[in-house]
């Protein structure tokens, strides 16, 4: 009888200390109404995807592996993409079929964010995490808790284009979560100077460490063929306007040291097409899936990165894990994340002689190269996305517990613990 009793209790005991020790995760929505982390490697660097698309693959993985309840929305861009796909029992894609089931170009995707918005229901979740202005547009109609990651800025875009009807909303609705999000996560120290954030705090993103790590300078060249005794140059991107890829074109054009080019992302039906028959030379490969792309970059000598802006540019931080001595115009990302002279060389925006001279500097020292090359990848593959998130995480674990009365503090408390 006793024995009966002590099992019984015992039971009880349990099943209270269980319930009682039970804590219902965090319950996360990340909103990436264009950006799916679900996009096949090859279509990545396509239609302008990138950036965006990893990171949220990256953050919402690592997130749901340290306990959080994460559910990406993202935009149903084909009819065989509907519902929820289950990736663990605690991180799923929901598509929301909102306006035509095919890809708009983003900017035409304003007019169904309402729609979108309405089959989200806000009860579901503490906090919500948007990318870029489309979703932070959702965030901020949600009414939840929000943090925030532009991947690029209205105010920046702007100054080299023409401003449009749908540009003019992009920097209200951007002034409007600048303002009103519980936190803008920028990924650059300089982008405060962008956003005049109310309450932000500086994560930079991570690399994917597991394409990267295994590779070898010499294997790479082997395996793909690559001329050991020219520099090998590689462009990484897509072939829109701002990436002031014919500078670098007309830099390579002219300089007489021996090279090959590599241009990597999709070149055809874009106004950067003309290229490939004014610059025969050059190598074109178009849309390469992303471990490809980092045995590319790990057999190049040097990744340029032309741009006339770029808001982070993760293909740095990449080439950099890579090996790659780099070449950067000095604006954004490219900017902050290499130091002239240590890990490459920096030259003006829209200035192919700086580019040409640049070249020649590197490729005239291979040990200069090199060294450079082999101190990146030793920085770079220090910047796992693991650590990346584990910073977002303490972040989203404040937010909610703070329930947003002392979020206020959070740039001055928080910004020294991280870099
Ligand atoms: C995780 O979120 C989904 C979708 O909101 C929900 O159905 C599920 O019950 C949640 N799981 C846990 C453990 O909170
Ligand atoms: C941010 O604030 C500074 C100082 O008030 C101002 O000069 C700058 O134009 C603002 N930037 C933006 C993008 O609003
Ligand atoms: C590189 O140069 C070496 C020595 O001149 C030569 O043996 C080798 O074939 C060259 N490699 C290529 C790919 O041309
Ligand atoms: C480029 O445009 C042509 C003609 O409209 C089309 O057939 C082709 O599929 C397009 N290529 C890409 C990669 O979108
Ligand atoms: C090449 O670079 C190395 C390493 O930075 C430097 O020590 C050397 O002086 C340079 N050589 C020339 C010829 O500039």
């Amino acid at each position: 009888m006793t024995r009966w009793l002590f099992a019984h209790f015992a039971v009880i005991f349990v099943l209270v200390f269980l319930h009682v020790g039970y804590h219902r995760p965090i319950q996360l929505a990340i909103i990436s109404a264009h950006g799916n982390p679900l996009s096949h490697p090859a279509e990545l660097s396509k239609c302008g995807k990138g950036g965006q698309n990893v990171y949220v693959r990256e953050v919402g993985t690592h997130l749901s592996k340290m306990g959080f309840n994460v559910t990406v929305f993202t935009r149903s861009e084909s009819e065989g993409d509907t519902g929820t796909v289950i990736l663990s029992p605690t991180f799923r894609v929901t598509y929301v079929v909102a306006g035509p089931q095919q890809h708009l170009f983003r900017d035409l995707f304003y007019q169904y964010l309402e729609e979108f918005t309405s089959q989200i229901d806000p009860g579901e979740f503490d906090v919500v995490f948007s990318n870029y202005w489309l979703s932070g547009y959702v965030g901020l109609k949600l009414g939840l808790p929000q943090i925030h990651v532009h991947h690029s800025l209205g105010v920046q875009k702007f100054e080299w284009e023409p401003l449009t009807e749908i540009g003019k909303i992009r920097l209200a609705v951007e002034r409007e979560i600048n303002l009103k999000a519980t936190c803008i996560v920028h990924q650059l120290k300089n982008e405060q100077e962008l956003t005049n954030a109310t309450r932000a705090i500086y994560i930079k993103p991570g690399i994917e460490v597991d394409k990267f790590e295994h590779l070898n300078k010499e294997k790479s060249k082997k395996k793909l063929k690559f001329d050991e005794n020219v520099t090998n140059v590689l462009y990484v991107g897509r072939f829109a306007p701002q990436k002031g890829i014919k500078f670098a074109v007309e830099a390579l054009h002219k300089s007489a040291v021996p090279h090959t080019f590599r241009l990597i992302g999709a070149y055809e039906n874009t106004s950067s097409e003309y290229l490939l028959r004014e610059f025969p030379q050059f190598e074109y490969l178009g849309p390469k899936p992303r471990s490809e792309l980092a045995e590319y970059m790990s057999a190049s000598d040097i990744l340029l990165v032309p741009s006339l802006y770029e808001p982070f540019g993760l293909v740095v931080l990449e080439g950099m894990a890579a090996g790659c001595s780099m070449i950067v115009s000095a604006v954004g990302g490219p900017d902050e994340l290499v130091e002239d002279g240590v890990n490459g060389l920096k030259v003006p925006p829209g200035d192919a002689d700086a580019i040409r001279e640049a070249f020649e500097k590197l490729a005239g020292n291979r040990t200069l190269m090199s060294e450079m090359g082999r101190r990146n990848r030793r920085t770079a593959l220090g910047n796992s996305w693991k650590k990346t998130v584990e910073n977002l995480g303490d972040l989203i674990v404040r937010i909610t517990q703070q329930k947003n009365t002392v979020i206020h503090r959070l740039l001055d408390h928080v910004i020294p613990n991280l870099n």
